[in-house]
């Protein structure tokens, strides 16, 4: 299909996380912003975000797409946002924090913008992950499977680890630009699966076998 399927025959998830995230990366603002444009058309058609009360998104960093064109549109309809912030003492988890016009924001160890420390540790401003009724997860990549790589830290796998359990949770939505996809991905014990991807060009859910 495409020269990335190479990678993932030899299972080298660090070059292929490496060989992904410089195809988002060198893509320019008018690319960026037309696809984060697309990307939120197809959103907005969604069931599971139609019907949605509480989400989590995110904001993007080095040329993720952005979905956050979706914000005034969900605040139009009474949606609660939420963003993930690193959660303190706890490796690789976390919390999921209420995102207000006015939420007091800081740089993560990572550079990305997240509520502040003081803000987050309130517990009336955190939504618990199974309480969400859907998250926007970032991708590296992605296949025709709607197989999921993230940055290689496991956040989300981590803090979706209880969904294998019976219980209530929430639906997953990776997105990302269309060029991070790849014929097939290495899938790990612990990776938690997605119900669907968006792109800014198309609509993948996992054919369910079983
Ligand atoms: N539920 C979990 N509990 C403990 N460690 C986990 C869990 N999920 C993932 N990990 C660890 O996180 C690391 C990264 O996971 P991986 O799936 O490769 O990253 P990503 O999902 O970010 O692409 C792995 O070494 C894995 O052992
Ligand atoms: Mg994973």
């Amino acid at each position: 299909m495409n020269d990335t399927a190479v990678f993932s025959i030899s299972g080298d998830k660090v070059a292929l996380r490496r060989e992904l995230r410089r195809r988002r990366r060198i893509l320019s603002l008018d690319q960026q912003k037309q696809a984060a444009a697309a990307l939120c058309q197809r959103l907005k058609q969604l069931p599971e975000i139609r019907r949605a009360k509480r989400i989590s998104l995110y904001l993007p960093v080095n040329g993720e797409i952005d979905p956050t064109h979706l914000i005034p549109w969900l605040r139009q309809r009474k949606v609660s946002i939420y963003l993930p912030v690193l959660r303190p003492f706890s490796t690789n988890r976390l919390w999921f924090v209420a995102y207000h016009e006015s939420t007091p924001m800081v740089k993560n160890r990572f550079g990305i913008a997240e509520p502040c420390s003081r803000f987050a540790a309130e517990r009336r401003n955190r939504m618990p992950a199974w309480a969400l009724d859907t998250l926007i997860v970032p991708l590296v990549g992605f296949d025709k499977q709607a197989n999921r790589m993230g940055m290689g830290g496991g956040f989300y796998d981590r803090s979706l680890a209880f969904m294998r359990y019976q219980g209530p949770a929430p639906t997953l939505i990776g997105v990302a630009h269309a060029c991070q996809q790849v014929a097939t991905l290495p899938v790990e014990p612990w990776d938690i699966p997605l119900d669907v991807v968006v792109s800014d060009t198309m609509v993948i859910r996992p054919i369910k076998t079983g």
